[in-house]
């Protein structure tokens, strides 16, 4: 079965691309087929992070009606994750018909993930990519404006029927509104948290994901973190072995009813 997340903002520049292309890779890496697709149909740019050479056939001619979705797959250039760029012209941008991207991306059966990156805001163009995924996830950065528009695509969401997954606070910082009051104002679990860390700008400036550009830096540690969190829930043998101590800590907690 195919893991399908839609990664969704109320405020622009959240981080929900860098999210992309990082979670792609860092599940790639842990052994699970993973797409990636640039569903931003006016301003993506999810490609820049892949250097892919030349795509001649990209999400605009499958959403044109112009090619099937499966010519519309390259691979990044390790190999290890599937990308669907989105296309850069006005014209295919125009031609767009973001309707065909939940049967487009159903004909795909051979991925444990899809993750879609989503246009930004509260419009038809942000809220069709949730009807092709079975679960969504909301960034939000850590201030009232990222929160208070969360909120309202939260609401969205629901009346769409889309399932919220979690949210994910991107550009943490030390200052910034705690996580775990975002959580509760939007009242929605919280996924993971990622650290501001320059480190993911300095990998966007050399095209390339941060978990990849600088793999012990805390952003990319914690997009690592998320990524496993995310293959648990489909593959229980990733879930990392319990020392000695924590096997025990399970097992009284067992027995005194604490699961
Ligand atoms: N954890 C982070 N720490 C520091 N900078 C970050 C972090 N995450 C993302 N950024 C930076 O924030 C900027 C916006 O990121 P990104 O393009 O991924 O956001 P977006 O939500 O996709 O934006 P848009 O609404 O334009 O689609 C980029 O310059 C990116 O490098
Ligand atoms: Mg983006």
């Amino acid at each position: 079965m195919t893991e399908i997340y839609s990664i969704v903002s109320g405020k622009g520049g959240v981080g929900k691309t860098t999210i992309v292309a990082n979670l792609g890779v860092a599940l790639a890496r842990l052994g699970k087929s993973t797409l990636i697709v640039d569903a931003d149909i006016a301003l993506g740019n999810l490609q820049l992070f892949f250097r892919l050479k030349e795509t001649p056939t990209t999400l605009h001619d499958v959403l044109g009606g112009k090619a099937e979705i499966h010519e519309a797959i390259y691979k990044s250039s390790d190999g290890g994750v599937h990308i669907i760029p989105c296309g850069s012209s006005l014209q295919g941008f125009l031609r767009s018909d973001l309707e065909r991207l939940d049967h487009s991306i159903s004909r795909l059966q051979n991925y444990d993930f899809i993750l879609i990156d989503s246009p930004t805001g509260l419009t038809k163009y942000s809220l069709l990519p949730l009807k092709a995924a079975k679960e969504t996830l909301l960034v939000v950065t850590p201030d009232i404006s990222s929160t208070s528009n969360a909120l309202k695509l939260k609401i969205a969401a629901e009346m769409m029927q889309s399932k919220i997954g979690g949210v994910i606070i991107n550009q943490q910082r030390r200052n910034g509104v705690k996580s775990e009051e975002i959580g509760t104002t939007l009242g929605i679990e919280i996924f993971g948290e990622i650290p501001y860390d320059r480190k993911v700008l300095k990998a966007m400036d050399a095209k390339e994901p941060v978990v990849t550009y600088k793999p012990r830096t805390p952003a990319s540690k914690a997009l690592n973190r998320l990524s496993l969190k995310m293959a648990v829930l489909v593959d229980e043998s990733l879930r990392p072995q319990q020392n000695f101590l924590q096997k025990w800590l399970h097992q009284v907690r067992t027995i005194n009813g604490g699961g």
